[in-house]
């Protein structure tokens, strides 16, 4: 087999043989157009002849890859187009890669002059992500480095944006490297990666993070219920994992299904339900949420009718009958 020097040898060679007479040196050389063509697609190299050339020869550098109608690259996906005798002498590069980027050059001898051509090949490479973290679970105040690698030539730009939970883009960051210091519970969300190089649209791959953040409790409602009436106290607790809930009247744990109570808890709420309310039931009820991170409570009371109860503790009288129709009195008397 034939080594690269062998090559320069065999193209002075050539050099001596295709053009004799003549000192074997590059003659005038016209710097064309660069061709730019994507990776895996085809180049044409194209080159003007006359009948009165004599000699033609395109190489790679200084591999020969034709002399004349002769092969010498061994690659097969170099080949000579068809229908070029008189006018052209053109070879394609089929499935071009960023290796056949370079100078190529087109030898002529016209009247024992010899003129070259040089084009030069430029490979364009659509930006695409390689490499990106996986997906991430950590704890709230913990750092986060995201990672996200992209090929693609020109050179890819790298991009961050943060979709939260509200659904929202915000951009984040440039690079391949994002990260989050001490991260909260805000910065939880899917994270993209967006490599773009202006050759193709741009590639986009996602990272979920997940951040974990013990319980805190949003809501805690009652409504006032007459007695002999279902009765509902409400809890909500924001949480990530979910929270497990536990009701307790003053020390009591209450359970599912027992002194005519059920409890039901169905993704971040939780129901304490009375079927029947009595006398007894009223008064102050805790309503606990925890998870892996941590544990909070709240107070909820079960009032008799015409009062509600907000998360603090704080009765709110019901609007009455009677500031309703003042309202209304009011309203009716300003009109005029
Ligand atoms: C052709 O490409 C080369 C290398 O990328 C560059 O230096 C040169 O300026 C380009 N020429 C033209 C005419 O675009
Ligand atoms: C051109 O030469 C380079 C460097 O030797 C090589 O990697 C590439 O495959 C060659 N391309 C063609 C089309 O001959
Ligand atoms: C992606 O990057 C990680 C971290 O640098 C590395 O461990 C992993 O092998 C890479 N995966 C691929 C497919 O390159
Ligand atoms: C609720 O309890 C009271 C007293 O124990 C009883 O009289 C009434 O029938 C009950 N109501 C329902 C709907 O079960
Ligand atoms: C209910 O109980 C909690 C403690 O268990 C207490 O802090 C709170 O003040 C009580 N609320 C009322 C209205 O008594
Ligand atoms: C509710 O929280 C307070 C303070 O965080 C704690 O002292 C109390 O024991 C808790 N109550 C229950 C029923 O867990």
């Amino acid at each position: 087999m034939c080594n690269s020097v062998c090559f320069i040898i065999l193209s002075w060679v050539f050099a001596v043989l295709v053009f004799p007479g003549v000192p074997a040196r590059s003659g005038d050389s016209a710097l064309k157009d660069n061709i730019t063509v994507r990776q895996g697609d085809s180049a044409v190299l194209k080159c003007s002849v006359d009948s009165k050339v004599s000699r033609v020869a395109w190489l790679n550098r200084t591999t020969i890859l034709f002399a004349g109608t002769e092969k010498w690259s061994l690659d097969p996906r170099v080949i000579l187009m068809e229908n070029t005798a008189i006018t052209e002498y053109s070879i394609q590069i089929q499935n071009v890669n960023v290796h056949d980027e370079g100078p190529y050059v087109c030898s002529i001898l016209t009247n024992k002059k010899p003129k070259s051509t040089k084009v030069h090949l430029i490979v364009q490479v659509p930006a695409k992500i390689t490499n990106i973290s996986k997906d991430v679970t950590v704890n709230e105040g913990s750092s986060v480095n995201l990672m996200c690698q992209a090929v693609g030539r020109p050179e890819a730009s790298i991009t961050w944006r943060h979709q939260s939970a509200r659904g929202g883009h915000k951009f984040v960051t440039e690079g391949e490297h994002l990260e989050l210091i001490s991260i909260t519970k805000e910065q939880s969300g899917t994270y993209e990666c967006i490599a773009s190089n202006d050759i193709s649209s741009s590639d986009i791959r996602r990272v979920q993070v997940t951040v974990n953040y013990p319980p805190f409790i949003s809501k805690a409602r009652s409504t006032g219920t007459p007695v002999g009436q279902r009765g509902v106290l409400q809890c909500e607790a924001s949480a990530v994992p979910r929270a497990d809930f536990e009701w307790y009247k003053e020390d009591r744990r209450l359970l599912n299904g027992i002194n005519g109570l059920k409890i039901e808890t169905q993704g971040k709420q939780s129901l304490l339900i009375f079927f029947n309310v009595s006398e007894e039931d009223y008064g102050n009820y805790t309503c606990v949420a925890m998870n892996t991170m941590g544990i909070t409570n709240a107070s909820i009371i079960l009032y008799g009718p015409g009062a509600m109860h907000d998360v603090n503790g704080t009765p709110v009288l019901r609007r009455c009958s009677a500031c309703l129709l003042l309202t209304v009195t009011l309203s009716h008397l300003l009109k005029f």
